[in-house]
């Protein structure tokens, strides 16, 4: 989280003419669902239910969770949190993953999110690992929820975010680990524009071999 990854995966998958998948979104929506139901989060009999009684499309970068838009709804403070919570269920986790190596077969994919290159595509092409220091990140954060109006403390946002990471890094189902074989890149003094360079450079070396 605000390693930059969305946004650079973003620009590389347009610099190189491919799809783009970004699977927290697909998290954050099963959030976004089970609160919208009011299903206790830790109610993972109920909670591993919803990706089946769901549709998520992303047409144009836009995420619709049956037929509505709610790109910028699951960015909420409330969403965030409860996407960690939903994305240690396994049940979840088994019915996302199958959505996402659907969304790339047949087809030039730049996908990101912390199982990609380990559990969902462990024989992609290219993996990288992007990392930045904690408060760079969480003042990224920040900055992302200024542009929206909203102020929060960086204290409050690196507690946040310290919980969200202890949570993703301890589950037991696809806890987030590196890929052995992922280039790991630094992003704290680097633009995003510089990163999405850098990983193209890369992946257009190994189409040329
Ligand atoms: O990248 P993000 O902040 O939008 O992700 C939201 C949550 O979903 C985060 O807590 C980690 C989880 N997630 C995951 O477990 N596996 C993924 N492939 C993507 C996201």
């Amino acid at each position: 989280a605000g390693t930059g990854k969305s946004t650079v995966a973003k620009i590389l998958a347009q610099r190189l003419g491919f799809e783009f998948l970004n699977t927290g979104a697909m998290y954050r929506a099963v959030a976004y669902a089970c609160l919208k139901r009011e299903i206790d989060l830790s109610d993972n009999e109920a909670v591993g239910q919803v990706p089946s009684q769901i549709e998520i499309v992303f047409p144009n970068n836009r995420l619709l969770l049956d037929g509505h838009d709610v790109t910028e709804a699951i960015r909420e403070q409330e969403v965030t949190l409860g996407a960690s919570v939903v994305a240690a269920n396994p049940t979840v986790r088994s019915n996302l993953v199958s959505l996402q190596q659907a969304a790339a077969r047949g087809t030039n994919l730049v996908t990101e999110g912390r199982d990609q290159g380990t559990v969902v595509f462990p024989n992609a092409e290219c993996k990288f690992f992007l990392t930045a220091s904690p408060e760079e990140r969480a003042l990224r954060r920040q900055l992302e929820l200024n542009a929206k109006g909203q102020f929060i403390p960086i204290d409050e946002l690196l507690t946040q975010q310290t919980l969200r990471d202890e949570r993703d890094q301890s589950r037991e189902c696809s806890p987030l680990v590196p890929a052995a074989d992922a280039l790991i890149i630094d992003t704290t003094h680097l633009t995003l524009e510089a990163v999405a360079a850098q990983l193209e450079t890369h992946i257009r070396q190994r189409m040329a071999t």
